[in-house]
């Protein structure tokens, strides 16, 4: 037994992470998550795993609403990260990998966490996260006592068995990050699809990490999604000027900051690039910096880059026995290239998009009933939008509805996600489509018959304006289209 604990040093690259959290931690979620909270689960967009058997503590399910906006966050991403651009393709790995290729990443035995367990009141915690008792040393976080037991190193990684026999020979493991597969196919892909530095390999799928401390609604759960690319580079001396990792690594930074605002519409002012001091490095790293947010809590990591060098490559190929070394022709050159990584969450992006876009407004002095309530709304960009248009038959006769389904399937045809909703009066209609940031509502009335119009409402400044059907059509398919962007090509 010891209480001789201190904070002991991060173990693992990924450990900067979690290391950093412990002032974000508050006693009780900010106002505005609980709101989110609330929202998210009432209109369909996120649910606690199991809710009926009292809920998982560190798992989520994404309702009607929620997967189609994590959706549209993975696609933005996959779009500009892979659609496009010429130098970046996909792949689409396997969630449990060879278990040699976690001893050869690191992971098995360096992605720990220090845990230690009070002898009072037997709770078990984080001794890099517990606060400072007397004499310099750490105390239970619960209840005070500084009766503690060893520090041990706690493995993040989930095990499980491959096979019907359960020994340590049939022991493998569900891949903490979506990078490792992206190394073990580096020669795969890039002698299938003649890849020359520099070119990437994109990723998304979920992850596993048994955290210890789960936080702040989906920030951090044990299964994630991740969207993670690598990007190879020629090596320092074989590159040009201009063209060396390290410009890589500025280049990518800016890239994937622009992207969160250009594309998912975040707020320029509560985004931030935090680079990271020496100390917080790993020691194969020669830069690391994260896209932070500026969450309720606190500003917390979006996403991560790094530029590794060539570690993953040169593990990968000591522990697997095999040459991982590109040949460059013109240089009549083995080498291996160098990495840099642009490391993003899904569910964290998406959690950043929910919070930007929350707002509030105050009813109108004169404002009776529903609309006397606070108007609730997300400002979210169309593109990200769930819902893209509502469409609404002012009322159900008079071949409103009909009139209202034909506009909705022409929608459909030109993929755009339309909804249909004749309940209640137009006024609670719109308001339900404010809450879950649908950014157009169209209403079809007595006079669409005759002239073929429609009004047109806007979710943000609730304008309305009598426009053609094919006008409304066209404006709309227009607002959420993605794609087009004018990408600067890195050759
Ligand atoms: N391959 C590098 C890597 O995995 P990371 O910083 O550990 O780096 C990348 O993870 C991103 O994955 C993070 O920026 C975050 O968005 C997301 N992420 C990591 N752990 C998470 C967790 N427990 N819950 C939710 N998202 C997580």
């Amino acid at each position: 037994m010891s209480d001789e604990v201190t904070t002991p040093a991060p173990e693992h690259a990924e450990k900067k992470e979690h290391k950093k959290q412990k002032k974000e931690k508050p006693a009780e979620e900010p106002v505005l998550m609980q709101k989110l909270v609330s929202l998210a689960k009432r209109r369909g967009l996120i649910f606690q795993s199991s809710e009926i058997y009292g809920g998982l503590k560190s798992a989520y399910d994404y309702g009607p609403l929620g997967v189609e906006l994590k959706r549209n966050i993975k696609n933005l991403w996959w779009r500009t990260m892979v659609h496009e651009r010429e130098d970046i393709v996909g792949i689409d790995a396997s969630i449990i990998m060879h278990p040699k290729v976690w001893e050869a990443s690191g992971h098995v035995a360096g992605f720990t966490d220090p845990l230690v367990d009070c002898m009072d009141c037997k709770s078990r915690f984080r001794a890099d996260h517990a606060p400072m008792g007397d004499g310099g040393k750490i105390k239970c976080p619960n209840c005070g006592s500084q009766k503690l037991g060893e520090v041990r190193k706690f493995n993040l990684m989930f095990k499980t068995n491959l096979g019907p026999v359960e020994d340590s020979s049939a022991t493998v493991f569900l891949r903490p990050e979506t990078a490792q597969a992206m190394f073990v196919n580096f020669l795969n892909v890039q002698q299938s699809y003649r890849l020359k530095p520099p070119f990437g390999i994109a990723q998304q799928g979920k992850s596993f990490r048994n955290e210890i401390t789960v936080e702040h609604f989906t920030f951090r759960s044990c299964e994630f999604e991740q969207m993670e690319m690598e990007y190879f580079v020629p090596p320092p001396e074989f590159a040009d000027e201009g063209k060396k990792p390290l410009d890589y690594y500025a280049y990518w930074k800016a890239e994937r900051l622009r992207w969160y605002t250009e594309t998912l519409g975040i707020r320029a002012e509560k985004l931030r690039l935090r680079e990271h001091a020496k100390d917080e490095l790993a020691h194969y790293a020669n830069g690391c910096a994260d896209v932070e947010y500026e969450y309720p809590w606190g500003w917390g990591e979006l996403e991560g880059i790094a530029s590794r060098g060539n570690f993953d490559l040169t593990q990968h190929s000591t522990h697997s026995g095999k040459k991982l070394t590109y040949f460059d022709v013109d240089k009549k050159a083995h080498y291996l290239p160098h990495v840099i990584e642009p490391a993003a969450g899904a569910d964290r992006t998406l959690l950043a998009v929910l919070i930007d876009a929350y707002d509030e407004e105050p009813p109108p002095p004169e404002a009776k009933g529903d609309n006397a309530e606070p108007r609730v709304l997300l400002h979210l960009d169309p593109r990200v939008a769930p819902i893209k248009v509502a469409v609404f038959p002012l009322i159900k006769k008079e071949g409103m509805p009909e009139r209202a389904r034909d506009i909705i399937r022409t929608f459909w045809k030109n993929g755009v996600n339309a909804f249909y909703d004749e309940k209640d009066a137009v006024g609670r209609r719109y308001r339900r489509q404010d809450e879950v940031g649908t950014p157009f509502c169209i209403t079809v009335d007595g006079d669409t018959a005759k002239d073929d119009t429609v009004t047109l409402r806007y979710r943000d400044d609730m304008k309305q304006e009598r426009i053609k059907i094919a006008d409304a059509l066209s404006l709309v398919a227009e607002k959420v289209r993605v794609g087009g962007r004018d990408v600067r090509l890195n050759r």
